[in-house]
């Protein structure tokens, strides 16, 4: 199905693995073609109920777009690159309803930092580096960093991280809130496997719901409280608010169906 990641279901989680450890797992047309088709499965799949994008070997997570593929490119077909990833990949990984968390093994520069900050949230092993050095190579950041880097951490760390092109640690990441959580290298997929297994036990289509009005929030949309009332009211028609409020009154466990 796929030629350029591993993708396996364990527990409901989709545990997707980009393989190019040999080229430091960077994102080249094919790993962009995997991961859409690999976002489309989680969109699609019922025995998907959330996922985890990592790296394969310990050195990195993704070290950026493939600079190999960057020599060809002029104006028209820059900006198609970037247009295309952002449209086939990091939006959608970013809008999923169901829940996306990046496990960062390792380096996460340029696309790869971008594809671990269009995840809902991530975590870290002890040696992961992150940045945007875009500008060693006269670019700038074309999935996304710019703005989420910037919704992450705010404009003034943001704009001298990008312009220094420096990298920071996983505890200084943590610091400034790029990742939530920090641990040992080896454990990282299983510490995103246990939030996703807690988030597993929750109200499926409240998940979705916390998704869309939190990501309206970060894109600065002026009506996210209109949305959020809407949304408020729209788990009014679901089973499992009515699962989960009897269980709450009853002094049970809720049984969450999805709908
Ligand atoms: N695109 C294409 N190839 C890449 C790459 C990228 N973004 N990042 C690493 N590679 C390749 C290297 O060219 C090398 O390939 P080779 O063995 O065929 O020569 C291989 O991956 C190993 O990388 P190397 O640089 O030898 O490893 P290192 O441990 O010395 O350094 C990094 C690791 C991540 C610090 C370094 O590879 C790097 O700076 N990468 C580019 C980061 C970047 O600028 N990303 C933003 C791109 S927009």
């Amino acid at each position: 199905m796929y030629s350029t990641i591993l993708a396996e279901i364990v527990d409901g989680v989709y545990v997707v693995t980009i393989n190019r450890p040999d080229k430091m797992n960077a994102l080249n047309k094919d790993v962009i073609a995997d991961l859409s088709k690999a976002v489309d499965e989680i969109y699609n799949n019922a025995a998907i109920k959330s996922a985890i994008i990592t790296g394969m070997g310990e050195k990195a997570f993704v070290a950026g777009a493939d600079i190999s593929e960057f020599v060809a490119l002029d104006k028209e077909s820059g900006s198609g690159l970037a247009r295309k990833g952002q449209e086939m990949v990091f939006n959608k990984i970013e809008n999923s309803p169901k829940p996306i968390v990046a496990a960062v093994n390792g380096f996460a520069l340029g696309g790869g930092c971008e594809l671990a900050m269009s995840c809902h949230f991530r975590v870290a092993s002890e040696n992961a580096k992150f940045g945007q050095p875009e500008v060693n190579l006269g670019l700038i950041p074309g999935y996304g960093g710019t703005q989420r880097l910037t919704q992450l951490i705010g404009k003034g760390k943001a704009m001298e991280l990008m312009m220094t092109a420096d990298l920071i640690g996983a505890d200084e990441a943590k610091n400034l809130g790029l990742v939530n959580h920090v641990v040992p290298q080896g454990e990282v997929v299983q510490k995103a496997k246990d939030i996703l297994q807690k988030i597993h036990t929750k109200a499926p289509v409240a998940i979705s719901l916390v998704i869309a009005c939190v990501n309206d929030a970060s894109n600065g949309l002026d009506n996210g409280f209109e949305h959020e009332i809407s949304r408020f009211g729209a788990c009014f028609e679901t089973q499992d608010m009515r699962e989960g409020t009897t269980a709450f009154l009853e002094k049970r466990k809720p049984m969450f169906k999805g709908n």
